[in-house]
């Protein structure tokens, strides 16, 4: 763990970056059981380095238990690093002050994926929406509260005389609608959506997709995609990143991603929804995933992937794949690459 060599795009810090994580892990500590005396250490994200482009998308991809709910709350301050750097516009807020945190917290922003839960059921759409509005001083009066909440809430596709409704009031796309309201009321740069469609109706997704998308590109938002669904995800995101036990294994522009995957994870990923792979690939035998997620706090020596890589050979478990840019902007950590 005090190794700081690093998975994920090397770091840059060079101003073009909204937000950046740099050498990022978190370990959780598993209680002990009654067969094991010590306490399991789960390394949920492990060393892990990513910068997403002011204005831009980037897409997180991956198996379930992968890391990724760990890496977007921590690069939104929701929760502490082990170990390693966020930085926000340039600004290290890993371990900044409450005060200071209070500021910055109005730029950054997440969208969970269960609108049920992360909605107040006692609170109106006004008092939810204009929490943050409130907080932090952004209306003179009730007035202008009401009509920014409700200029917000017609923003995002509900109707301005719903606000005095309560979220059992509404449908699961439109609860989703309110907290992606709730999460824009401040004005922020940067918003996590954390699977923020997977819990709605396929009909409903698409609808709440596009107006993401939209949002995204209308304010120039900066956005931290996290989602199962590829589909989704190359519709959304101008890079992508692929999470596998906590690191990420390959990451560059999602069609260079898609097109012409570099790590046999992602293929295997990707044949998972053939219309992503290149034909030559398709018309091959299908990559499958194949064996059980191995746990992260065991995981295999040298690849992290070996126990399940239909390409694993012997020296993969000996020593883990360095991080290198195998194309132009295209990163991938697998001994293949190395000729
Ligand atoms: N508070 C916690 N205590 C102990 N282990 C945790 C905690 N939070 C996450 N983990 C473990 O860390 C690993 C990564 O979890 P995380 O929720 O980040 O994965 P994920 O990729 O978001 O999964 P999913 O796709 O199912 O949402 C998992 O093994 C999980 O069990
Ligand atoms: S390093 Fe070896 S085991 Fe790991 S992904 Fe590449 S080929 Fe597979
Ligand atoms: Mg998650």
């Amino acid at each position: 763990m005090g190794n700081t060599k690093t998975t994920g795009t090397p770091s840059v810090c060079n101003g073009q970056f909204l937000v950046e994580a740099v050498a990022l892990s978190k370990w959780f500590y598993r209680k002990h059981d009654v067969v094991n005396a010590k306490p399991a250490v789960v390394t949920a994200v492990d060393r892990v380095s990513c910068g997403i482009r002011r204005g831009t998308v980037l897409g997180v991809v991956g198996e379930s238990g992968c890391g990724k709910t760990t890496l977007g709350r921590m690069m939104v301050n929701l929760l502490e690093p082990s170990e390693g750097t966020v930085f926000f516009d340039g600004q290290d807020i890993t371990h900044i002050g409450r005060r200071e945190m209070h500021t910055i917290r109005r730029r950054m922003q997440i969208v969970f994926q269960d609108p049920f839960s992360s909605l107040d059921p006692r609170m109106t759409v006004y008092e939810i929406v204009g929490e943050s509005l409130k907080n932090y001083r952004m209306v003179k009066n009730r007035k202008e509260l009401r009509e920014r909440v409700e200029y917000l809430a017609e923003r995002c596709g509900l109707f301005a005389d719903q606000c005095s409704r309560y979220p059992h009031e509404f449908s699961g796309g439109q609860r989703q609608r309110i907290c992606i309201a709730r999460a824009l009321a401040a004005g922020p740069d940067f918003v996590v959506c954390d699977e923020a469609v997977s819990a709605l109706d396929v009909s409903i997704q698409a609808q709440v997709i596009n107006l993401l998308k939209d949002l995204q590109e209308e304010m120039g938002l900066t956005y931290l995609f996290v989602s199962h669904d590829l589909t989704v995800v190359e519709f959304i995101s101008d890079e992508v990143a692929v999470m596998y036990l906590g690191q990420i294994v390959e990451q560059g522009r999602t069609e260079e991603v898609f097109r012409r995957p570099l790590h046999p994870y992602t293929e295997a990923l990707l044949s998972a929804a053939p219309a992503f792979l290149p034909e030559e690939k398709a018309a091959k035998k299908r990559l499958l995933l194949e064996g059980d997620i191995p746990s992260p706090a065991n995981p295999p020596q040298g690849c992290r992937f070996s126990s399940r890589c239909p390409q694993a050979e012997p020296h993969c478990r000996e020593a883990p794949p360095p991080y290198r840019e195998a194309a132009p902007g295209h990163f991938a950590a697998c001994h293949r690459l190395n000729g």
